[in-house]
């Protein structure tokens, strides 16, 4: 099943799309968009049929005639009769339309919870700052900051809507990733891990699930985001830890395992170099083996006419969006590489774990600090 929705072309395009699938929720299979008692959006029919076109619900042409109580598109069409006692349109056949698999997708029930990822491209936050492409291609003046006034999280700490649909649009992508990650690097390995940047604890969970021999799993996460987190419980283990911290500040526990999933890409080569640092100082001093391991795309090093796959379109866009919404960016091979020598890191090893977009990179220590912060457990 392929979503996708092209926020950049009509950016609440994602939003207008969940309030038409969460009213199908009290209209199952249904969208009465038309003709519907409750709902009858006056511009909706162009909407509707974009979206079918996109994949998301599909139209179908059917007669008002017949049909049995049983939820079909005739049954369906006979209850929107019923409900308008017959008055508007032909009385031989209306537009009906029905979500499909990837529709389904966006409702509130639905486990993937694509809906908040939708949501969050269909918010202010979000969508404003495309408006500045142009100042900022041209002049080089962050889109987001242009529109705001503001950096991205200072924005969010003030918007609890856009807050909380970022933290869950970042858990629902991290949940289809988590376990892919999970298993594709083995974290046994490693007696501590901690997640940098680690949102609401998705990615540590299913670290945790899949390797019973990592005895402590810390998330290390801005104030408030640990707040939110821990207001929405533990995930049930034990082992997972919130820490409060700035990672521009040295982290206040060290592990032997330190990970970091679309962390980097917020920030420049600067900013992100400092977090590297932080990242090597926190690593258990003295411990053989100890790794950072990094999750991000690996952008193509040249891209000609035609030669990317939608996977690296997907990318490339996120660039951009990077570029829009923050002062980080994605990175080719080489500047990864580069940016890693920097702060004292190497890259080891390079995996491509079975159903995730992202591939991981294993860095090991260059040097081994002198001094550094200690694993509070081996103390
Ligand atoms: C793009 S999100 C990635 C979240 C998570 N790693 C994932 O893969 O879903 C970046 C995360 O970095 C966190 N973050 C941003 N600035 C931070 C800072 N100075 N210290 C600690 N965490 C920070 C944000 O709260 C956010 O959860």
């Amino acid at each position: 099943m392929n979503i996708r929705i092209s926020s950049a072309s009509n950016p609440t395009f994602p939003s207008t799309a969940i309030t038409l699938s969460h009213h199908l929720n009290s209209s199952p299979q249904l969208l009465g968009l038309l003709r519907a008692p409750s709902w009858k959006p006056p511009k909706a029919h162009p909407y509707s049929r974009l979206c079918a076109a996109y994949g998301l619900l599909v139209e179908v042409r059917q007669p008002l005639s017949g049909g049995g109580a049983d939820g079909t598109a005739a049954d369906a069409a006979a209850s929107l009769r019923s409900a308008d006692g017959g008055s508007s349109g032909t009385r031989e056949a209306c537009t009906a339309f029905y979500l499909t698999d990837t529709g389904v997708m966006l409702q509130e029930s639905h486990p993937a919870q694509m809906k908040w990822l939708a949501l969050m491209l269909g918010l202010p936050g979000h969508y404003v700052s495309r408006g500045y492409l142009y100042d900022n291609v041209k002049q080089g003046r962050m889109g987001f900051e242009a529109a705001f006034g503001s950096d991205w999280y200072s924005y969010v700490a003030q918007h609890p809507l856009e807050s909380t649909a970022f933290d869950k649009a970042m858990t629902a992508t991290s949940a289809a990733a988590a376990q892919s990650v999970a298993l594709g690097y083995d974290f046994s390995r490693h007696g501590t891990v901690m997640d940098v940047g680690g949102g609401q604890g998705m990615l540590m969970t299913a670290i945790l699930h899949h390797h019973p021999g990592v005895r402590a799993g810390y998330v290390l996460e801005l104030p408030d985001v640990v707040a939110r987190a821990r207001s929405m419980g533990q995930r049930g283990l034990e082992r997972l830890q919130y820490i409060e911290g700035d990672f521009f500040q040295p982290f206040p526990i060290a592990a032997n395992c330190l990970v970091m999933r679309l962390v980097l890409h917020d920030w420049p080569d600067e900013e992100a170099a400092a977090v590297l640092r932080h990242a090597r100082a926190a690593l258990v001093r003295g411990v053989p083996g100890c790794r950072l391991v990094v999750v991000e795309a690996v952008l193509p090093e040249l891209v000609g006419p035609g030669e990317v796959d939608a996977a690296t379109l997907q990318q490339l866009e996120f660039d951009m969006g990077m570029m829009l919404m923050t002062t980080g960016r994605e990175r080719t091979l080489g500047e990864w590489k580069a940016l890693f020598a920097s702060a004292g890191f190497r890259l080891d090893q390079l995996l491509k774990p079975e159903g995730s977009k992202l591939p991981i990179m294993v860095l090991e220590v260059l040097e081994v600090l002198e001094s550094g912060p200690q694993d509070p457990k081996q103390q």
